[in-house]
């Protein structure tokens, strides 16, 4: 059986891919900060307690496995707080880059010291095409630095990773899940844009995002990909030229 760990499972996309990996045979671990989450499927192994802004975090992950090893990690959890020029916030920029950009790898470290990942394994980290400095464009505007920003950072620590863990035989991916409906975007006022921007729901982004791992190699390791291809993404066109293909390769 393959064993899948979902980080930061309570909702969202990481619920609907902990449902979509549970639904497709896998055994899948899930964490939650809380101490239950009545959504998840019978047969999920939850790792309550887990906040990844908390160094020991990947220790508690490590004793939640129980000896298992893994085939796949999706680290999922993620904060979007807006921001502007006028209006940065220190604290919110701390919290976003903790989450997003500093507990990869020290749960990468935990994970690995532990010898809890298998040879071969994927490990994926869950960015956005908002961290791709090369769509930003002047058109689009400026803004968002901390989330922006921390997902730039993230997308360089998965490629570093990519990097140690290459002779170890995991390869490390970053990807896109599209634009979706959760509670994320419409915590930041995009649910104005759900219909322009084709946003679809979490359960649709963690089908085609669950589909898109299941094909990755070896070779792909270190690359950054949005399996849903450019239809979500504002700049793709402007930056990357017209009839760009699905699963798209995303610029750095
Ligand atoms: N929604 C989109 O359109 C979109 C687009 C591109 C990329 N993404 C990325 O996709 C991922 C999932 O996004 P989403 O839209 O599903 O977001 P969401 O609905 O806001 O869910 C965020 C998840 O992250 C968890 N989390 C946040 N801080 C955490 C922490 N310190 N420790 C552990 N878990 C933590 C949350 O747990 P709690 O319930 O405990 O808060 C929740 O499970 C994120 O990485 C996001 O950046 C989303």
């Amino acid at each position: 059986m393959v064993n899948s760990l979902v980080i930061g499972a309570s909702r969202g996309l990481g619920l609907q891919l902990s449902k979509v990996l549970h639904a497709n045979g896998h055994r899948v671990f899930a964490t939650i900060r809380s101490s239950q989450n009545h959504n998840m499927p019978a047969g999920v192994s939850t790792i309550p307690g887990i906040d990844i802004g908390r160094e020991d975090a990947g220790a508690r992950i490590v004793q939640g496995l129980e000896g298992e090893k893994l085939d796949l990690v999706i680290i999922n959890a993620g904060v979007f707080k807006k921001e502007t020029l006028e209006a940065p916030n220190f604290e919110d920029e701390m919290d976003m880059y903790k989450v997003v950009a500093i507990a990869p790898v020290f749960l990468a470290h935990h994970l690995w010291k532990a010898n809890s990942l298998s040879s071969p394994s994927k490990f994926v980290l869950i960015t956005t095409e908002g961290g791709s400095i090369g769509l930003r464009t002047k058109e689009e505007g400026g803004g968002n630095y901390g989330h922006h920003g921390s997902k730039a950072a993230a997308n360089m620590v998965g490629k570093l990773l990519a990097n140690d863990f290459y002779d170890k035989g995991v390869t490390v991916m970053m990807i896109h899940p599209g634009f979706m409906k959760t509670d994320m975007t419409k915590g930041v006022g995009f649910d104005q844009f759900y219909e322009s921007g084709g946003a679809v729901e979490p359960e649709e982004a963690a089908q085609s995002t669950v589909e898109f791992i299941s094909k990755i190699t070896h070779e792909m390791t270190g690359t950054f990909w949005a399996p849903r291809g450019p239809r979500d993404i504002g700049e793709a066109e402007r930056v990357m030229g017209k009839n760009l293909p699905t699963p798209l390769r995303l610029p750095w």
